[in-house]
């Protein structure tokens, strides 16, 4: 891309819309966003428009296979981590070197495409062909593993009827709030005035944010995940139990994917393997997730920030998390969903 063309992240955030896209979004509710101008209100949810162009495209042509495997998430819930984790235990026997890894060159993004950023120009779901041509070949292999940010509601009805897997990662909402605050001034820096916290918290609880309200968007996967005929289909993670608890999640996710742990493996320290490759310490400071860049133009390094549960604690004041644990009480803990 010529150095005078605007970037991608510039259009987005100066909500600079070619026409096809501005009829789409004409009748839609549209509130300021985050890291856009504009977020547009589509099926209940709230999203940025160039992706939601990609949501109704994707809606109408997208045809998963019985083994793909969908990693679901609201941004800032950890999906990073969860593209790293789920590519190397997926990939382990091909990539069984730890030094020679595709995740030492490559961001966990450039691995796991998004769904909705990764359209051909034939608006085909490809995936991301932005890849240096060692490492492109991994996207021809089975099973295509691909992340997204629709709400269920939204997904395409392939992917709902289809026996592919979905991973659902949530977490503390307390704590989205305040990464997807400081991702978005880092995306607006220079480009559109920064954002306040109290901006963001106001349009937080009000559920408008990318792909919200967060709390529709978890219940529409936990409601779907508890009957019975989903149970192989959706598995729920908490940011918060990998935390706590990586090697049984490592395990059970490994399990619900289809690539068990062999007694073998876990003899040889396997799964520590892959929890220390995959560690905030190890990615955040690799070169390229210090140095690189997305090919949308948003920096690699933005993805990691601090890695740890509860830093609402350093910029909530009483008064928001009373409101936002209220909310969070009556929308999602009632429900079962607790952090
Ligand atoms: P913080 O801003 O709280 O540090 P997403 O990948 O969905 O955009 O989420 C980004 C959040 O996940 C950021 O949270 C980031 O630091 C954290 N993160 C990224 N990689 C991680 C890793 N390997 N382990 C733990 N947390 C990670």
């Amino acid at each position: 891309m010529a150095e005078d063309q605007p970037s991608l992240l510039h259009k987005f955030v100066q909500d600079e819309l070619p026409q096809e896209l501005r009829d789409l979004v004409s009748t839609m509710p549209m509130e300021n966003g985050w890291t856009e101008k504009h977020l547009y209100q589509y099926q209940g949810f709230w999203y940025n428009p160039f992706l939601l162009q990609a949501l109704v495209t994707l809606q109408k042509h997208f045809h998963a296979n019985d083994n793909d495997i969908f990693l679901v998430s609201i941004p800032k819930s950890g999906t990073t981590w969860l593209k790293a984790l789920a590519f190397s235990l997926v990939n382990r026997s091909k990539y069984p070197n730890y030094q020679n890894h595709p995740l030492i060159n490559n961001s966990p993004h450039a691995l796991v495409p998004f769904f909705e950023l990764d359209l051909n120009s034939n608006n085909e779901f490809l995936p991301n062909l932005n890849l240096s041509s060692s490492s492109s070949s991994l996207f021809s292999s089975s099973p295509r593993i691909i992340s997204t940010h629709f709400s269920y509601v939204s997904l395409p009805n392939s992917v709902k009827e289809s026996s592919c897997k979905i991973v659902y990662l949530c977490r503390d909402p307390k704590d989205i709030l305040i990464s997807h605050w400081h991702f978005a001034n880092k995306v607006r820096k220079g480009i559109i005035d920064n954002l306040s916290l109290e901006e963001a918290f106001e349009m937080f609880c009000k559920g408008v944010s990318a792909s919200g309200p967060f709390w529709d968007h978890m219940l529409g996967y936990w409601n779907q995940g508890m009957k019975s005929l989903n149970k192989k289909k959706i598995m729920f993670i908490k940011y918060e139990e990998i935390k706590m608890n990586p090697l049984l999640v490592l395990k059970e996710l490994a399990e619900f994917l289809g690539f068990p742990f062999s007694r073998e493996e876990e003899a040889l320290g396997v799964v520590e393997d892959i929890l220390k490759l995959c560690s905030f310490d190890n990615l955040s400071n690799l070169e390229v997730n210090t140095n690189g860049k997305m090919p949308f133009g948003v920096e690699n390094n933005v993805f990691f920030r601090r890695g740890q549960v509860g830093d609402w604690k350093n910029y909530l004041t009483t008064e928001m998390v009373e409101k936002l644990n209220n909310i969070i009480a009556n929308k999602l803990t009632e429900h079962g969903i607790q952090f």
